[in-house]
This record gives structure tokens, sequence and C-alpha cells, in this order.
């Protein structure tokens, strides 16, 4: 993985961080700052529970071995990560023996519908995920899925068929667990939801498509050895931490998340979580927004090139996609496109990247920096977020404030269980 910064942020502004990052990196590592009880995801690639690891590899190959589809029922932290991941890495269109469908992040009577329609009658499984085990668009989905798999099945084959992931000890969820004998994993207490995607949270489902969960790990570890340093000369998550503050601080409120691979939309997605809820409070943060080109070239695209100068863009990009496709020869070349003939699709989406760079910052005066990925498989994006989730913290810390709680999530809660008629609200 590279950062390049060339175009966003000067190294002398990156470098007047020096002392700010020396004392905010010692908070992390000695856990004395705000939300110091939520850090356990700092050196959790080293000390994650081996026996659960064992456990999760070996009931979701009983899970691919004997359903057909796997419901993932979980929202925000307990979702995001997960599909993001999935689709990063096994793309938008693939083919498994092992269907995985997310549920559970709505209330859409149409989505929740549809889904139930979809699964009448086939061979599926659950794995419902919540921390806290009373989210409420998570629970209606599960009583639901409950409901229709206990109708197909019955109650003790439903049994093998649901797989849990919350607190160890306390919660609705946790109890139903402890009294049905799901099989359960831990998202343990000092890891909040947007920093859990590398525990039982994303790596039980994860497993489950078959994907190297143990590589993901190993991938955060290097990352975790890279990045624990005060050393900003050589630190590029530290570098980066620093100028989305810089920027912040210079009258560019928003980050843009941009990629060119449709298939990472989702890790913008959880992006956009992370530090929306992680840095969106007490009246600061920037705002983060993503866009996927060059799809969007053709609809925010014109904004972010002359619309009002707020933003500038972190772009993700894969040097090396696993899959590429050549322009064919056309003998009559109606479409004009033999002046492509032979060249691959990575080599377009390459120069579409590189003219559009020029354009937004040269033309556009957007400040862009880049992070660049060799490939996608499993070993690079468990380094990729473990990056971001201790760029994160290093950032929130900037802005002084608490990473790891979102104290304004609950107001709508409260004001919807008032109008919902829930008791003591
Ligand atoms: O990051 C967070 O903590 C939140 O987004 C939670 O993950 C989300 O609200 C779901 O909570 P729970 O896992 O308790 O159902």
């Amino acid at each position: 993985m590279q950062l390049d910064l060339s175009k966003l942020i000067k190294k002398s502004d990156v470098d007047s961080y020096k002392e700010q990052v020396k004392v905010i990196n010692k908070m992390i590592d000695d856990k004395s700052g705000k939300g110091n009880d939520f850090l356990g995801w700092v050196d959790w690639p080293v000390n994650y529970d081996k026996e659960e690891l064992g456990r999760i590899q070996k009931d979701a190959q009983y899970v691919r071995d004997h359903f057909d589809i796997l419901v993932v029922c979980g929202i925000g932290g307990s979702y995001l990560g997960a599909r993001a991941a999935l689709e990063a890495l096994k793309g938008l269109k693939y083919q498994d023996s092992l269907e995985i469908i997310f549920m559970g992040q709505t209330f859409s009577p149409n989505y929740v519908a549809q889904v139930l329609k979809y699964l009448k009658g086939k061979n599926f499984a659950i794995n419902v995920i919540s921390k806290s085990g009373t989210t409420t668009e998570t629970s209606i989905s599960f009583r639901l899925l409950k409901e229709l798999l206990i109708s197909q099945i019955g109650k003790e084959a439903s049994r093998k068929a649901i797989y849990a992931t919350t607190d160890k000890a306390r919660g609705a969820l946790k109890t139903e667990c402890n009294k049905e004998g799901y099989a359960t994993y831990v998202l343990p207490d000092d890891i909040g939801g947007r920093f859990s995607v590398l525990t039982a949270v994303g790596l039980f489902p994860l497993a489950c498509a078959g994907l190297d969960v143990q590589a993901m790990l190993n991938g955060a570890a290097q990352a975790r050895k890279d990045f624990d340093n005060e050393d900003l000369e050589n630190n590029i998550c530290y570098q980066y931490a620093v100028s989305r503050d810089y920027m912040y601080r210079h009258g560019k409120p928003v980050e843009l998340f941009v990629t060119y691979e449709p298939q990472f939309t989702q890790i913008t997605e959880w992006l956009k979580q992370l530090f929306g809820e992680s840095e969106g409070k007490e009246k600061k943060g920037l705002l983060p927004d993503s866009v996927t080109f060059s799809t969007d070239l053709h609809s925010l695209g014109q904004f972010v090139q002359d619309g009002s100068p707020l933003l500038f863009e972190t772009i993700l990009f894969v040097d090396n996609p696993n899959e590429d496709i050549v322009v064919p020869h056309d003998d009559e070349d109606l479409d004009g496109l033999n002046y492509l003939e032979g060249k691959n699709l990575a080599f377009v989406n390459k120069k579409a990247f590189e003219g559009t760079l020029k354009a937004h910052t040269e033309d556009g005066g957007v400040p862009c920096g880049i992070i660049n990925l060799d490939k996608l498989n499993e070993y690079n994006l468990g380094y990729l977020f473990y990056f971001f989730m201790r760029a994160c913290a290093m950032s929130a810390y900037l802005l002084d404030v608490n990473p790891f709680n979102q104290p304004g999530v609950e107001i709508y809660k409260k004001n919807m269980f008032h109008l919902l008629g829930k008791k003591g609200y």
C-alpha cells in the first residue's frame, strides 16, 4: 500500500503535527485518551481469540456444507464491514455454493418482505449480529427470520442453523442464545461496532463465504506493526490522519472517498460510518462522502470539478485488478473504438483516473490524496481496515473528540421508541 499526498498537502504542514502525533500515539498505546475502554481493536490482530477463530472456521465450513444461503442480520458496525469485505473480495457478480444476503439493516417493509419471500422454501442459515442485542432493526428481522426458519425446518433443527455474534454476557440476544443453545461468538467489551470488522462480526460471514480470514488478520497484524509508532516521517497512516485534520482546518469540510472499482463502493460506505460516527460530534468533524468513478463522473463529477470548493478527495486505487478484459477489434469500427483495440480495461480505467486527477487538481483546484493498493486480496484488505481504523483514532483525537461513542444516534431512537409506544419512553 502506498500513500501519495503530493497533490494534497505540503510536507512542512505534515511535519508541523509531529509533537501532537507523538502525544496521541502514546495516548492510543497507553489507552489514556477519551473512550479509552474501547481500544481493544488496537492489538486485536495479534491478541484475537485463537480458540474462537478455530470455531469460526469449523462452523463456517459446516454452514458451507449444509446450507444454500446465509442471511447476515445486523446494522451499522454489525453489518457494513462484512458486506464491504465480501463485495471487495468476491465482486458484485460471483457464483458460489453459498449465497449471502444481508438483512436487519432497515425497517423497509419492501426490503424485508422481498427477502422473506425469496427465502421461502429455501435452505438457509442465519448469522445474527448485535453487540447490544437490542437494536430494533436487527431484532425485528431476526424475529421474522426465525419464524420462517422454524416453520420450514422445526425448532430443533433451527438451533443448528442460527449463529449469533454478541456481547459475552449482556443483552437480550445473549439471553436468548443461552436459552436456545445457538452457537455464539463474542464481540469483545472493548471493541465498538465500527471497529469490529476483524472480530467474529466480520470474520464469521466472511469465512462462510469461503474467504481466508486468517490472511485478513495477518494483514491487519502487519499494519499494526507498521503504524504503531510516532514516526510521522515514515508512518503513512498518521500522515493520512494529519492531512485530513489539516484539510478540515483549512476550509475543506468534506472528504470525498473516491474509488474506481464498483466492488469497492461498500468499502466507502464502511469508511463513511467509521469516520462520520467517530468524528461527527460536538459540532466538529469532516463530512465523509463518496463516489465511484468513472460511473459518478457522469453525475457528481461536475460538482467536484466546478461546484462549491468544499471538498478534498481521498482516492483508493487498485493497481492490479484480479480480472481484466481486452477491447476487441471490429472490422467496421463504426463506434470508432479501434484505437483502443488490444488495450485492456485496466489500462483504460487507469487513464480515466489519471485524466480525472489532472482535471480535478489542476483545473478544479481540488486537493487529492491517493492510496494505492497493489491488489484486492484478504491480506491487503485486513491491512487497509487497520490503516483506516488507526487513522480514524488519530484524527478524532486531533479534533479532541471521543472517537468511540455515538451519543447523537441515541436521540432518534428515543423519539422513535416514544412514537412506537415502547414502555419507558
Ligand atoms: O459503530 C457502532 O457502534 C454502531 O454503528 C453499531 O454497530 C450499530 O448501532 C449496531 O449496534 P448493535 O451491534 O448493538 O446492534
